[in-house]
């Protein structure tokens, strides 16, 4: 990869990784995953909840997300296909985002088919541990809709704790400004 960006230049691990979660590998995108992440970003709730802006609208942008998300060089997200360690099929996305010194986001979402077996709690839990150890993180932010609760359940399993609700905060993809739950947690939180 690149030359990291300020974001990360402080930090050890600059370049691609693989971080392991109970049965499931997180990994850098490649192109190949385009056709599986056009099936994802097309279906309704992750259309709904993680808009794309176009990127589900056919192959050559989901491709283009995908080659977005494998680049890393920006040094403001560190993106992963969350996989399954038995047999390497695409399960969801995971992702830092807005990373600024000690400060970032974290989203994620889990194919249909996934859903309900602990998969974005594991990936959460597991890219988030990675970011306070390797990239010195001290407190990354979640944000889901208030009528999304699934979201919520992934963040309180992941130790995320509330802090509030921020009213109409973010257009989804329903074109409605939705309010938010702020969660977050601390590198110091137990
Ligand atoms: C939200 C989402 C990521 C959860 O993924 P997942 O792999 O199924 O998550 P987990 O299995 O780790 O946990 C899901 C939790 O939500 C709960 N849940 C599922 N549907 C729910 C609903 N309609 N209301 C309340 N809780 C619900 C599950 O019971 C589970 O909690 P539990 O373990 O305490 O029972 C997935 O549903 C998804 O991708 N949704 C569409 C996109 C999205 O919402 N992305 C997040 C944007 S912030």
């Amino acid at each position: 990869m690149g030359v990291p960006g300020p974001a990360l230049a402080h930090c050890r691990v600059v370049d691609h990784v693989e971080i392991t979660a109970p049965g499931l590998l997180l990994r850098p995108w490649r192109v190949a995953d385009a056709d599986a992440v056009l099936d994802a970003l097309r279906e309704p709730a992750i259309a709904r909840w993680n808009p794309a802006r176009g990127a589900g609208d056919d192959l050559a942008g989901a491709t283009d997300w995908v080659r977005r998300r494998a680049d890393w060089s920006g040094g403001d997200h560190v993106s992963l296909a969350v996989t399954s360690a038995a047999d390497g099929s695409l399960l969801g996305s995971v992702s830092l985002h807005q990373i600024r010194g000690e400060d970032a986001s974290i989203g994620y979402w889990t194919v249909a088919a996934a859903r309900g077996a602990g998969v974005a709690s594991r990936a959460v839990v597991a890219l988030t541990a990675w970011a306070f150890a390797e990239l010195r993180l001290h407190r990354i932010e979640l944000c889901h809709a208030v009528a999304n609760p699934a979201s919520c359940r992934v963040a309180e399993r992941a130790g995320y704790r509330a802090e509030g609700t921020l009213r109409e905060a973010y257009r989804y993809g329903d074109g409605r400004r939705h309010d938010e739950h702020l969660h977050a947690r601390l590198s110091t939180d137990g």
